[in-house]
């Protein structure tokens, strides 16, 4: 039996599912060579790689969502390869080319096309591009040579309430990148940065843990994996920081806010203004919308709570509505954000 058969789409976690097969670019000798096609889950990789020891290494997180038409369509992927140029420039990585990134990304999605889950099960094909130092460099220099590499996925949703309210530890412990730091491009440090936190809060029973800005643990900055929104009155208002990475998700639904007649205020969001807010969320491609049920902080002992009847909010579930909607075409998409995989 095929592992596709055993699948159960509709109870999907977020997490590994071996597909058929991943594709690789090498940039070697200052120039990009062919996309190549693997079926082996594995790298070849040089014991003095870059990416392994110096952190030089980035990545993406996309997804595929099939229509009813039973079509496959993929979200602003401009902005993912944009971003993915942005980190590469941030740790001195080679970039990859807007072209190069969409043959990739196409070409492991059709590849994989019976892997994107049925329209109405929630679940998505996460799409997983990597670019990292393959080059082999013992003192601390940019590598010269870059592996590209994209993976794709199965996924269901990244918190496990799915739309249902999930709850948020604040930290001041830890800090997850530095006020002039790699917070802002997607580079993989702020990850394992990121994991002392992550894995307290989940040891005492949150989502995620709620990050405030290094400096002065005075503003909001992200929230796990996701950036942070809140809902006062018919304002949608999200942190700015330059630690925090500019979402696609919450860049999409300030669009879709405005459009819907809010209020958008993108602004330094003070830690203790979550006291005024009606609703809160996170968002990213993994998260897509997690509305917040309580934000707990164990330096006061206060809980802020946004969800006292268990249920997301009317705004976040309009919100969450449209730009799911648009993502699996059950809405009309006016912004001109869906790509199909043809
Ligand atoms: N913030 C962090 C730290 C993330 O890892 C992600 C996920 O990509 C996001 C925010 C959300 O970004 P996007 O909506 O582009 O997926
Ligand atoms: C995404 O939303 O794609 C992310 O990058 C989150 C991921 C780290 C699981």
């Amino acid at each position: 039996m095929d592992n596709i058969d055993k699948i159960d789409w509709k109870n999907m976690p977020f997490g590994y599912v071996k597909t058929d097969a991943n594709v690789r670019a090498v940039f070697r000798d200052g120039k990009w060579g062919e996309i190549e096609v693997s079926s082996s889950e594995y790298l070849n990789l040089h014991i003095a790689a870059s990416g392994l020891h110096y952190g030089q290494q980035a990545f993406e997180g996309m997804k595929a969502y099939r229509g009813k038409d039973g079509k496959v369509r993929i979200f602003r992927w401009e902005e993912n390869a944009k971003r993915l140029i942005d980190s590469a420039r941030g740790i001195f990585m080679a970039p990859v080319p807007e072209e190069l990134f969409l043959e990739a990304v196409m070409k492991a999605v059709k590849l994989n096309e019976k892997y994107v889950p049925p329209h109405g099960t929630g679940a998505t094909l996460y799409i997983r591009p990597l670019l990292y130092g393959s080059g082999a460099e013992v003192g601390v220099k940019p590598a010269s040579e870059y592996t590209f590499l994209v993976f794709v996925t199965p996924v269901g949703p990244y918190f496990k309430g799915g739309v249902n309210p999930v709850d948020m530890l604040v930290t001041r412990e830890f800090d997850r990148a530095a006020p002039l730091g790699t917070g802002h491009i997607k580079a993989g440090g702020n990850y394992a940065a990121s994991l002392r936190a992550i894995v307290k809060a989940r040891e005492e029973g949150y989502a995620n843990a709620l990050f405030l800005d290094a400096r002065e643990k005075k503003y909001i900055d992200e929230c796990g994996p996701a950036n942070f929104f809140g809902i006062k009155g018919n304002s949608y208002i999200t942190p700015k920081s330059p630690s925090i990475l500019p979402s696609i998700t919450n860049m999409s639904l300030m669009d879709i806010a405005k459009s819907l007649g809010m209020e958008v205020e993108r602004r330094p969001v003070p830690f203790e203004e979550l006291a005024e807010f009606d609703e809160a969320g996170a968002c990213g491609t993994a998260a897509v919308i997690s509305p917040i049920g309580k934000v707990f902080d164990p330096d006061t002992g206060k809980t802020f709570d946004f969800a006292k009847d268990g249920k997301a909010g009317p705004k976040t579930m309009k919100l969450y509505e449209t730009l799911t909607g648009i993502q699996f075409g059950d809405i009309e998409d006016t912004f001109g954000w869906i790509t199909f995989v043809e």
